[in-house]
């Protein structure tokens, strides 16, 4: 490995484990995850891992809700992350939990560790404490009447009708959101981390500051926090680390009955996931052979993380300090972003996610590395927000990325590969000088993206593309390469070889630079860049090489379409709101004509989508009810004597006592359709509980989902299901 090599451990913030991802994860991850690349591509060692953050009342009440243990929720929610890591190309090298035996040991012993230096202390609080569900109640879900405008039914912390922001016990009408009772005030002993100890305030003003630690702009709003009034108050206060059971969470030593509040454990799960990383032998996998110990040991080893803006206190204050005051190795640097809005419109960091579902652009056929470069072309390592702007985006993509970037690979690989057996040229003195521009730019955008600029250095390889898309204009190579300006070139005493020699120079050059420009975009488009190092037929690219040309005489592979362009009507799906029934429905209540108004009352199945009305409502328990799992079809075949059904082998991921496979026997009338020969080897979407049913040729053990039209002759077909890429058998569909 290249002496100057680094060992850095980055993380992205953990997301609860009470949701799916929304797009500001996708956006922190795909920061993150450029970041990440580009440094591997400067040749250092990078450990980027993440978890869910497990932890805490509101995943515990949840998981009461739904009728299951927290551990099964959270396992649940962790189940649904691979589609959209996959789908947008976020390559953690693992994926843990804060509720993982490395997590409880970890905090456990970073508590004991600031316990040993004097900084936890105990005092007892008075809560409201719920006296039903027999447990305290965090302010969230203490609701009530707001202290100061009288509106009814708010938060225990703020009012969301005039904005007030008070402490629980000024609420008139409080009531438990969870029973309705009406909450007693109650005490206890809570467990605090004694920041207010002037060896925390001294070590964080230091940490603080130390240059590269934090953006200036973060850095100015921990002052204000540092800040204390004329009459000595404000500053740094002690931190209340602990929750009375019932609380799911990790234990606090010698404390029966109390428990680590979530904020607490969250951060030690970073050290968690790395620690299983390394444990699990995915490390070495990685080609990192020190154990986890002697890794963090290391004083060369660099910690990093990509947070939100919303988290920063925890991270640039509770965190260093729980690590120092515990003997740890503290963050290098703490990289805060702003949130991610739609149209200038609504917030969509954190608690709502709505606007832009990543799953439902990857199920539109979306290019992921368009929203990549996009978000991208958009972050330049401030705390700002950014904006997704529908039409900008389109612009983006449409004119820098294919228009510029694409553009120079499509103008220029037919006539090297039909011209010149794929073998390219020297690129001349022209294009010598071209290329020698653009790989002088490495090192300003190899510094845009160490300080996460991505946006700055993204506008620098446009800049680059106009350069060689305008050498192209000038060159013309279509001109060189077209049998009908022979003549001129030759009245203007051009011999037809050296006419031929100049075509291969530019375009050459053209791909060239084109290998250049993609090994600028790599960290932000990792899989168009396989794609292109595959059709350059090239190693995979890293920084160093932008000091390198291919040489005369290099054969490039096979072209394949790179990358087509985004069109309004995907834009539009994207945003069109889910289609409802009732607003037919109400239309035809009304009296309105409708398209495919009928004389019946109420929607006419044509009015309806799929030919039907939509079922009534049910509630999310009766959903909950119908199990539905990812089936593999591991073998088909027809039934004899039945022109309809096929008899299909489903693996469901189920095991028997022995802890040997088992396979589920499912019988569909789908032969119509589908041959034994199409199916084997699918996944597809099966109802898993069913009861069994006894058919005529056997025992069917459940049900496969297929989609049809209600009226088969006007809508012919059967389609059955299946599922985005990167669900495994067993899975379950929620
Ligand atoms: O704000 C959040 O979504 C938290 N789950 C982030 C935790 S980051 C770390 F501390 F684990
Ligand atoms: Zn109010």
């Amino acid at each position: 490995m290249n002496p100057s090599s680094r060992s850095l451990f980055v993380t992205t913030a953990l997301p609860y484990a009470n949701g799916n991802f929304h797009i500001g994860h996708i956006m922190e991850y795909i920061q993150a995850d450029t970041w990440v690349r580009f440094q591997r591509m400067q040749g250092h060692k990078v450990h980027f891992v993440c978890a869910d953050d497990a932890h805490g009342a509101p995943i515990m009440i949840a998981a009461e809700k739904a009728g299951i243990t927290p551990q099964q929720f959270v396992a649940n929610i962790a189940a649904g992350r691979k589609p959209y890591l996959d789908g947008f190309h976020i390559a953690f090298d693992n994926w843990h939990s804060t509720d993982g035996p490395e997590n409880h040991q970890l905090a456990q012993d970073i508590y004991r560790g600031l316990k040993a230096n004097g900084l936890i202390t105990t005092k007892t609080i008075e809560q409201f404490f719920d006296p039903e569900k027999q447990m305290f109640l965090p302010d969230r879900f203490i609701k009530g009447t707001c202290p100061k405008c009288g509106a009814k039914d708010q938060y225990g912390d703020s009012c969301e009708s005039c904005g007030a922001v008070y402490a629980p016990t000024e609420l008139k009408d409080p009531y438990s959101a969870l029973s309705g009772a009406t909450p007693v005030m109650k005490s206890s002993e809570h467990h605090f981390f004694a920041l207010s100890d002037p060896r925390c305030a001294q070590f964080l003003q230091e940490w603080t500051h130390t240059p590269g630690r934090l953006q200036p702009e973060v850095l100015n709003k921990i002052k204000e926090w540092f800040a204390k009034d004329e009459q000595g108050n404000g500053g740094l206060g002690d931190w209340d680390i602990s929750r009375d059971a019932p609380y799911f969470g990790i234990e606090i030593p010698d404390a029966p009955g109390k428990y680590f509040y979530v904020w607490l454990d969250a951060p030690i799960g970073y050290l968690a996931s790395l620690k299983n990383y390394f444990d699990t032998g995915k490390a070495r996998a990685n080609g990192e052979l020190r154990s986890y110990d002697e890794f963090m040991a290391d004083p060369a080893t660099e910690q990093y993380h990509f947070i939100g803006k919303d988290i920063t206190y925890f991270h640039t204050l509770f965190w260093p300090a729980t690590l120092h005051f515990s003997g740890r190795k503290t963050p290098n640097a703490v990289f805060v972003h702003g949130f991610l809005t739609v149209n200038n419109g609504e917030k969509m960091s954190k608690s709502r996610g709505t606007g832009l579902d990543p799953l439902k652009y990857l199920s539109l056929g979306m290019n992921p590395e368009w929203l990549r470069y996009y978000i991208a072309a958009k972050l330049n390592g401030k705390n700002e927000d950014i904006d997704f702007n529908p039409a900008d985006f389109m612009a983006r993509v449409n004119a820098d990325l294919v228009g510029k970037f694409i553009n120079i690979a499509s103008r220029s690989w037919g006539f090297i590969s039909k011209r010149f057996g794929g073998q390219l040229g020297d690129p001349g003195a022209e294009g010598q000088a071209l290329l020698e521009a653009l790989a002088a730019q490495a090192s300003t955008i190899a510094q845009c993206y160490d300080s996460r600029d991505t946006a700055r250095a993204l506008r620098e390889v446009m800049l680059l593309a106009d350069k060689v898309n305008a050498y192209v204009d000038l060159h013309k190579p279509w001109e060189l390469a077209n049998p009908k300006n022979h003549d001129k070139y030759l009245e203007q005493g051009l011999s037809i070889d050296s006419v031929n020699e100049r075509l291969q120079a530019v375009c050459t050059t053209s791909l060239q630079a084109f290998r250049l420009l993609t090994l600028y975009l790599k960290p932000v488009l990792p899989a168009l860049a396989t794609q292109v190092e595959a059709f350059l037929n090239v190693a995979p690219l890293v920084f160093a090489d932008a000091a390198k040309l291919l040489p005369a005489g290099h054969t490039i592979g096979t072209y394949e379409h790179l990358m087509r362009r985004v069109d309004t009507p995907q834009i539009d799906k994207l945003f069109e709101p889910p289609a409802l029934v009732a607003q037919a429905v109400s239309a035809t209540e009304a009296g309105k004509p409708t398209a495919t108004q009928s004389d019946e009352p109420g929607p006419s199945a044509s009015a309806c989508p799929g030919g039907e009305a939509i079922a009534p409502t049910i509630s999310i328990d009766d959903f909950a009810k119908v199990d539905l799992r990812i089936a593999k079809i591991v073998a088909c075949e027809r039934v004899e004597g039945s022109t309809k059904l096929l008899r299909l082998t489903l693996d469901v991921g189920e095991t028997d006592d022995t802890g040997q496979p088992t396979t589920r026997n499912v019988f569909s009338g789908i032969a119509s359709v589908y041959t034994p020969e199409q199916l084997v080897g699918q996944l597809t979407v099966m109802v898993a509980n069913l009861a069994p049913r006894k058919m005529k040729f056997g025992l069917s053990e459940g049900m496969v989902l297929a989609a049809s039209h209600a009226n088969e002759k006007a809508q012919p077909g059967i389609h059955v299901l299946t599922p985005w890429p990167g669900a495994t058998p067993g899975m379950r569909i929620h």
